[in-house]
């Protein structure tokens, strides 16, 4: 076919298609047909496309083993939040889940009760006491559960943002025992803007809209036989939980991070009085496969 025409060209494209995988030759084929269509809506200038492939050359380029700009791009488009709703729409009374965001690295371990917030950093937060249990769907307490959870200080910075804080704070893995439950000491977390100094932060100006997250502590939690949960635990009362920048925020994850002024409570928790507490069952669906 020599006879490429306008009005032939995004046909002749989808014959072309000749894909081993039938899963393959579907996203392949939706994704021209949508781009196509984007395009021939649009009409751009020649500048504007090549203005285009230079935003997504950038946010490329701005990735590395400590930033994922292609992450916060899909999060800030609301594409990883749709993704999510797609694929947990049958959660009844389980956990529900949430982005992964663009924070989550490798962590260290710990032993059950071990203070995630780090070196001198741990003097700059409010002592926090995070604890509960994991749980299957049919109520049953999940033993060798994984909790990978990772979150901000106290102004809002993760450590692979901020040199000044030591290496791996305010992340950790735990791993439950036969009781299911899980209980860790750590900082609460603040409110913070996504990375505005990339080509996501001059989408967002560009769109007029703000880069801040309400405060919240991530959980990535993992046990045989289970889904894996990814989600958050939000902080009730944080000014952004209606304007979440990645669309986030699910009602069931809000909760109080109460403070406790009990020194009793204080030396079981092995913090500081006064505390804040937040106590959270997790539920997870089994694996049908
Ligand atoms: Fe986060």
């Amino acid at each position: 076919m020599r006879n490429i025409r306008e009005d032939n060209l995004s046909d002749i494209v989808l014959e072309r298609l000749n894909c081993d995988s039938e899963r393959d030759r579907e996203i392949l084929t939706k994704l021209i047909k949508h781009i196509h269509a984007f395009v021939k809506d649009l009409e751009p200038t020649e500048d504007e496309w090549f203005k285009a492939i230079d935003f997504l050359t950038r946010t490329g380029q701005t990735c590395n083993d400590k930033r994922q700009e292609f992450i916060l791009l899909s999060d800030v488009l609301g594409v990883s939040m749709l993704v999510d709703f797609i694929n947990h729409r049958t959660q009844n009374n389980l956990t529900e889940t949430t982005v992964t965001g663009p924070f989550h690295t490798a962590a260290l371990n710990f032993e059950m009760g071990d203070n995630i917030a780090r070196g001198k950093e741990e003097k700059r937060g409010k002592p926090t006491v995070v604890r509960g249990r994991i749980f299957g769907e049919n109520d049953q307490l999940i033993s060798n559960a994984v909790i990978d959870v990772w979150q901000s200080d106290d102004i809002g910075f993760y450590d692979i943002q901020d040199g000044d804080q030591p290496e791996m704070n305010l992340r950790g893995k735990f791993k439950t025992d036969k009781t299911g439950e899980y209980w860790f000491r750590t900082i609460k977390p603040a409110p913070y803007p996504v990375p505005t100094d990339g080509p996501v932060g001059e989408l967002l100006k560009a769109s007029g809209r703000q880069p801040m997250r309400p405060a919240h502590i991530h959980f990535w939690i993992k046990a045989e036989g289970y889904h894996q949960l990814i989600t958050h635990l939000f902080v009730k009362g944080d000014e952004h939980l209606d304007s979440d920048a990645v669309f986030g925020v699910k009602e069931s994850l809000i909760l109080d991070f109460k403070l406790n002024h009990s020194s009793e409570d204080a030396n079981q928790w092995r913090v500081k009085s006064p505390f804040y507490e937040v106590v959270y069952d997790f539920k997870l669906a089994k694996n049908k496969t």
